[in-house]
């Protein structure tokens, strides 16, 4: 007998507003960025005042979300997870946004709830990303201390050294005010994990054949910043909109 595939369509309950902005800068799992913040704004007309209750006991929430920003794109059955370093491995045995259906699953840190707005930390999502649904994080089910990680296991997350200039240390408390030290440690602590994608690191003594300095957006700000070996220097901080504006006029 013929199987039909069924059709599910599925509305987001809501999106998600992240300090992360683009791909480039985003870290690549929950948590690795215990420092950054995002929030879901659900949808009003689901009854929130009831579908909320008994969520501010839980500290952690698991987030299932759409890759929005990976619609329509090839999929293949092996891919190249940045912590290989170039090597391949099975798609499944892997994180890549890069699936046969681009859904997500993170674990954030519940900070506070206010009506209809879920604030949160740790977060690996692009802002905009629409989110499917929610679910506690129930430590007797979800926490597994005889799990083994696989070949995540031998590759470690954080190898970069990271320095603020004087300058630098100076716009984050003028751009981002009481909130400074959080987004300067968000910052650093991105930059640990090196963003860059595989081909931009360069490999042992061949340093990165295009370039040294990297900027990409973070909340509402342009960051630059500088790799020298496994030395990142942040240069500056700047408006995202008046970076703009000096693109235009060059
Ligand atoms: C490796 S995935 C892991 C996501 C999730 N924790 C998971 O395991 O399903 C994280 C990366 O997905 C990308 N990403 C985050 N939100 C996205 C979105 N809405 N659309 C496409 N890519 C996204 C970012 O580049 C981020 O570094």
């Amino acid at each position: 007998m013929r199987r039909m595939m069924q059709q599910n369509v599925f509305e987001p309950i809501g999106f998600i507003e992240s300090c992360f902005k683009e791909r480039f800068g985003t870290p690549r799992q929950p948590g690795l960025v215990p420092s950054s913040w995002g929030q879901l704004r659900l949808r009003p007309e689901l009854n929130l005042s009831e579908a909320l209750e008994g969520l501010e006991g839980f500290s952690h929430l698991w987030l299932i979300f759409v890759f929005h920003q990976n619609m329509n794109k090839g999929v293949n059955a092996k891919v190249q997870p940045p912590r290989l370093e170039g090597e391949k491995t099975g798609l499944f045995a892997t994180r890549t946004p890069h699936r046969p259906n681009p859904i997500g699953l993170s674990v954030v840190k519940l900070d506070r709830l206010e009506p209809g707005l879920l604030h949160f930390s740790g977060v690996d999502l692009i802002h905009g990303t629409p989110i499917l649904d929610i679910k506690p994080y129930v430590p007797a089910a979800d926490c597994l201390p005889e799990a083994t990680a696989g070949w995540t296991a031998a590759r470690p997350e954080r190898t970069l050294q990271v320095e603020f200039t004087t300058a630098a240390v100076s716009q984050f408390e003028l751009c981002f005010g009481a909130m400074a030290a959080r987004a300067q440690g968000a910052v650093k602590e991105l930059l640990e994990l090196d963003p860059r994608p595989v081909f931009y690191r360069g490999t042992g003594d061949n340093p990165n054949p295009y370039t040294d300095t990297y900027g990409f957006r973070f909340d509402d700000y342009n960051i630059v910043y500088r790799m020298q070996g496994a030395l990142a220097t942040v240069l500056s901080v700047q408006p995202w909109a008046e970076y703009l504006a000096s693109k235009d006029r060059r």
